[in-house]
C-alpha cells in the first residue's frame, strides 16, 4: 500500500485526478478532483461506483463489500469507494456531470462540543471545525473515528459560518462506529471528509415538499426541513416513522420554524402498536410508506419528495412513488445508504 504517496489516476477518455494521502478511496479523490464519478453511499453497499481498473495496481479496503455482485467480481470490477491506487493507474468508468460535487469535499478535524439524547437510541452530536461548515441540506460526511473506522452520517443542521456540524446518530447494537461515538466526551477530536451526497435540497424548486424519515434517516430530513421551513410560503409535510411511540422524534426540531402547524406539518407514525412502548398512542400507525401513500395520494405527483431511512423503507417508497404513482423521477431525492 502506498498510503503516503500521491498517485495520478487517469480515467479513460475522461481526464485524471490525484489520489493523495488524505483520500480514503479513489472515489473521494476523484470527487475532490472535480470529476463526476457516479456514487451514492460511499460505503460499499450500493454498487453505483463500480469501475474497471485497466492499468496499475490497486488495493481493496473491503474485498467482501456487498456492492459487488458475483457477476461484477467475475468481470473484475471494483468499487471506487472501497479501492485505493497503490501507484499511478488507469480506470474505466462513465462519468456523470450530475455527480460533480457542488461543494468541494474537504478533509478536516472536528471537536465534539456537546451531545444530547433525542430518543432512547438516537443522540444528537454537535462538532466544531475551524472554518465555515459548507454543505447543502441533505448531504452527508464521512466521519473518521480515532480507531480508524469510517462511517457516513448526514448533517442535521444547516451550513453555517461558525463551523458547526451536527449529526443525529442511532446507536446500533454491537455497532463499533456508533458505540465509539456514543462513548466520546466533549473535547474529543475526529476526522471529517465531506460533504458528499446527491439527494440534497433543490433550492430553486417552488413545489410543495414532502420529507419522509425513518430511524436514523432523521438528520438529513431535519436539515432539509430547516432549509425549506425558513420560508413560510412553502408547503412542507414531514413524516417520521418510528417503531414504537418512544422512537418518535423530530417535532422539537421543526417546532421553531415559521409556518409550523400551518404550512409546515409534522406527522409522526408508529409501526408497532402492540409494543408496550406504544401504549396510549392514538396518532398515525402503520408502515410509514403506507401512511404517506394514504395521506398524500396523488398530491405526491406535484411534490419534491425527499426520504432517508432503512433500506426496506426506502425500497417500499421507491415502489410506491415510481411504480404505483408514477412521480417524475427528477422529483424523488434519496441516496441509498447502508
Ligand atoms: Fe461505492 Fe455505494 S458502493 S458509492
Amino acid at each position: 500500500a502506498a498510503d503516503d504517496r500521491a498517485a495520478v489516476v487517469t480515467v479513460e477518455g475522461g481526464g485524471s485526478f490525484v489520489q493523495g494521502a488524505g483520500d480514503a478511496s479513489l472515489l473521494q479523490a476523484a470527487l475532490r478532483g472535480g470529476l463526476g464519478l457516479p456514487y451514492e453511499c460511499s460505503s460499499g453497499g450500493c454498487g453505483s461506483c463500480r469501475i474497471q481498473v485497466v492499468e496499475g495496481e490497486v488495493e481493496s479496503l473491503w474485498p467482501e463489500a456487498p456492492g459487488l455482485s458475483p457477476r461484477d467480481r467475475r468481470k473484475g470490477l471494483q468499487l471506487a469507494c472501497q479501492t485505493r491506487a497503490c501507484g499511478n493507474a488507469t480506470i474505466k468508468v462513465t462519468l456523470d456531470g450530475h455527480c460533480v460535487p457542488k461543494v468541494p469535499p474537504r478533509v478536516m478535524h472536528l471537536t465534539l462540543v456537546s451531545a444530547r439524547d433525542l430518543t432512547r437510541d438516537i443522540r444528537e452530536f454537535r462538532f466544531a471545525a475551524p472554518g465555515p461548515a459548507e454543505f447543502i441540506a441533505g448531504q452527508y460526511a464521512i466521519l473518521r473515528l480515532p480507531d480508524g473506522l469510517r462511517r457516513c452520517y448526514s448533517m442535521s443542521n444547516l451550513p453555517n459560518a461558525e463551523g458547526y456540524w451536527e449529526f443525529q446518530i442511532k446507536r446500533v447494537p454491537g455497532g463499533k462506529a456508533s458505540n465509539g461515538l456514543f462513548d466520546m466526551a466533549p473535547g474529543a477530536v475526529i476526522g471529517l471528509d465531506g460533504p458528499y451526497g446527491l439527494a440534497h435540497l433543490v433550492a430553486e424548486s417552488a413545489r410543495p415538499v414532502v420529507c419522509i424519515a425513518g430511524g436514523s434517516g432523521l438528520a438529513p430530513m431535519v436539515s432539509i426541513a430547516r432549509a425549506v421551513g425558513a420560508d413560510p410560503a412553502r408547503q412542507l409535510d414531514f413524516f417520521y416513522g418510528g417503531r414504537t411511540a418512544a422512537d418518535v422524534c423530530g417535532e422539537a426540531h421543526l417546532a421553531g420554524l415559521p409556518g409550523f402547524g400551518d404550512t409546515l406539518r409534522y406527522h409522526p407514525v408508529v409501526s408497532s402498536l402492540d409494543d408496550p412502548l406504544s401504549a396510549g398512542w392514538t396518532g398515525l400507525s402503520g408502515f410509514v410508506h403506507e401512511v404517506v401513500g394514504r395521506h398524500q395520494g396523488d398530491r405526491l405527483r406535484e411534490a419534491e419528495i425527499y426520504f432517508a431511512g432503512p433500506p426496506p423503507m426506502a425500497e417500499a417508497l421507491q415502489r410506491l412513488l415510481m411504480l404505483d404513482l408514477k412521480v417524475p423521477f427528477g422529483q424523488i431525492h434519496y441516496d441509498r445508504f447502508f
